[in-house]
């Protein structure tokens, strides 16, 4: 429960504030009567938590090995390429941050992408990757 606690806390920091610096995390230990370090610990284990800024439209693909034998790795490659730049950074502009990310329950859609954690886009071809990338502004 205590763990569920800091997740919903940190979804909402998260929100008000697009990442979580340490004194927000702070904030979260100290509201919630915890340990700074517990909720670091939450912050860190999960991959929808920033703990750095990232880009207006952070775009987590799954790679894992369903994903990847549908295409997934060739759609990772492509935004890559498309972005110039490598898993965990952010394009100059500060537009785009691309992530790495585990299975989101949609294997038989793949290639798919998480748009700023919540949105989810399916079945990623070369043409949807292009089509997503303008469509963010
Ligand atoms: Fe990618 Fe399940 S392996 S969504």
């Amino acid at each position: 429960q205590k763990q569920s606690a800091v997740m919903a806390a940190l979804v909402i920091a998260q929100d008000e504030k697009g990442w979580l610096a340490p004194e927000t995390m702070d904030f979260v230990a100290e509201y919630l009567s915890m340990p700074a370090v517990a909720v670091y610990e939450v912050a860190s284990f999960y991959n929808m938590y920033n703990l750095e800024p990232t880009g207006r439209h952070k775009l987590t693909i799954c790679t894992c090995l369903p994903c990847g034998l549908q295409g997934s790795l060739d759609a990772a490659d492509r935004l890559k390429a498309k972005l110039g730049i490598d898993f965990n950074e952010t394009t100059p502009d500060g537009k785009f941050t691309l992530k790495e990310g585990e299975c989101m329950g949609a294997c038989g859609d793949a290639p798919v992408m998480l748009v700023n954690n919540v949105h989810m886009r399916s079945f990623m071809t070369p043409e949807e990757i292009d089509r997503l990338l303008a469509e963010c502004n």
